[in-house]
């Protein structure tokens, strides 16, 4: 018997698998048997590792993809941690880097979410496929708690599984001909989107960049906010406030210039808002509050680092339809198309949670949550401005941008690692206006960021 026939007979057995056994259906009215899955259909699943890596389709790569550089770079921060442990399997790893939330959903939440859940299994709590745009109830709460008196109504909001998503939704919209600018540093799903899209060139070794991005360098001299007399007219503006890594928030004098410079070059900003309600002073928390930004800009928000959805997934995006292509075609149509066709709407389960985040009870625990990061964040502020770094962020900003002049960012984020066991994130990895920074999230447990901070005095001091 050859090892082909050998395998498919013996390593995949239909009674080790659920999927190839014949499959018993207890329907509410009758038993239905369907013949079994024929098994030389997945016969590569059980292909030695050689083989596999012997053989080849003829299907090209991605050259987009291929642009891209290594690894996402959280992703790589995972990596490195994970070799981390190899090397120190007994180390008490602190994760302050990858900025994923870690205390609980409020129970008001959760429960609306278990009640949903549960009536799932009724005839009268059943749903299937939802509105693509989301739920209306939840679309008319978040139009009347995020845009109360700012023209934004129920029709111009979109409930996505997540900004991230919507991003990436939103190129697909834009296409690959469109030109685009960035804040650098920033959040790195709007480069790397773009490089995918095929909007840009190859990447630029001696200087960091891609080819045909507009990279909007945001320094401690210029305050964060880039310096528009020197940025060339982009398509796109990809603007995110306040921002990871760097935490700054703009004023509404920076935003009025931003909306401005967007008009006199028809442009279109996408406004990430994802740490919105971080913000405790007077700056802005929407771009719509700026006057005339409804007619060049996008935002996009999350319930992730509000309520501790990075794994329940839900947020949205703002598209009004006042936003117009140059041909006069509204930009929501397109977005809609788009959410149809490669979405099929967020889940019931998330919405049900996601309308019990904007209850009275609901909002309120949300602002806890956040209270308490915005406290851990005070103490990582603290314990740097008294080891004499310079510190940003920190206070619109769940994140803190540490500043290690003349130092090369992974170096640092190896040195933190290595002899604090504390896992922080380069700022390079955000663009190369990060170089010389360190990103510390201010997302975890009381004990551990204590603990952190006096590692890191015990470095630094
Ligand atoms: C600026 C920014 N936008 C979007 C996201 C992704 O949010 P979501 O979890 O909703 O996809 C993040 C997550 O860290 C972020 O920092």
């Amino acid at each position: 018997m050859s090892l082909m026939n050998n395998l498919s007979t013996s390593m995949i057995s239909s009674s080790s698998s659920p999927f190839l056994a014949p499959i018993s259906f207890n329907s509410r009215t009758q038993s239905v048997t369907v013949p079994p899955k024929s098994i030389s259909l997945v016969k590569c699943v059980s292909t030695p590792q050689e083989q596999q890596t012997a053989y080849k389709t003829k299907v090209s790569r991605n050259a987009n993809i291929a642009k891209l550089q290594a690894g996402y770079l959280f992703p790589e921060v995972a990596r490195r941690r994970a070799a981390h442990l190899l090397k120190y399997p007994n180390a008490q790893v602190i994760s302050l880097g990858i900025g994923d939330t870690t205390e609980p959903i409020p129970d008001v939440i959760t429960s609306a979410m278990a009640k949903r859940s549960h009536g799932l299994s009724t005839l009268e709590g059943y749903s299937g496929y939802g509105a693509e745009q989301g739920e209306k109830a939840l679309r008319a709460a978040l139009a009347s708690t995020f845009y109360g008196n700012l023209g934004i109504e129920e029709d111009d909001i979109f409930v996505s599984d997540g900004a991230k998503c919507d991003i990436s939704r939103l190129q697909v919209v834009f296409g690959s001909n469109v030109t685009m600018a960035v804040q650098d540093p920033s959040y790195p799903a709007y480069v790397d989107s773009s490089v995918i899209m095929g909007q840009t060139g190859q990447f630029q070794k001696d200087v960091e960049k891609y080819a045909n991005i507009e990279y909007m360098r945001c320094t401690p001299e210029n305050g964060f906010f880039p310096d528009l007399s020197t940025v060339a007219r982009t398509d796109i503006i990809f603007f995110c406030s306040p921002n990871n890594p760097t935490g700054a928030a703009a004023t509404r004098d920076q935003l009025t210039r931003l909306v401005k410079f967007a008009k006199d070059n028809g442009s279109i900003i996408v406004y990430d808002s994802a740490y919105a309600l971080y913000i405790s002073d007077d700056k802005p928390r929407s771009i719509f509050e700026i006057p005339g930004a409804k007619e060049v800009a996008i935002e996009t928000a999350s319930f992730s680092k509000y309520a501790g959805f990075t794994g329940v997934r839900l947020g949205w995006t703002v598209v009004p339809k006042q936003l117009l292509f140059s041909d006069g075609f509204p930009v929501a149509k397109d977005f809609n198309r788009i959410v149809c066709t490669c979405f099929n709407g967020a889940s019931n389960i998330s919405q049900a949670g996601g309308l019990a985040c904007l209850s009275p009870e609901g909002f309120e625990a949300m602002q806890e949550v956040i209270g308490f990061y915005k406290e851990n964040t005070k103490i990582i502020v603290e314990t740097f401005n008294s080891l004499g770094f310079k510190v940003y962020g920190g206070q619109n900003a769940p994140y803190v941008w540490v500043h290690f002049p003349g130092r090369n960012s992974w170096d640092v984020f190896s040195e933190i690692l290595e002899k604090t066991h504390i896992v922080t994130t380069p700022g390079s990895g955000f663009g190369p206006g990060g170089e010389g920074f360190v990103r510390v999230s201010a997302f975890g447990h009381r004990e551990n960021v204590l603990e952190a901070c006096r590692r890191f005095k015990q470095l630094y001091n």
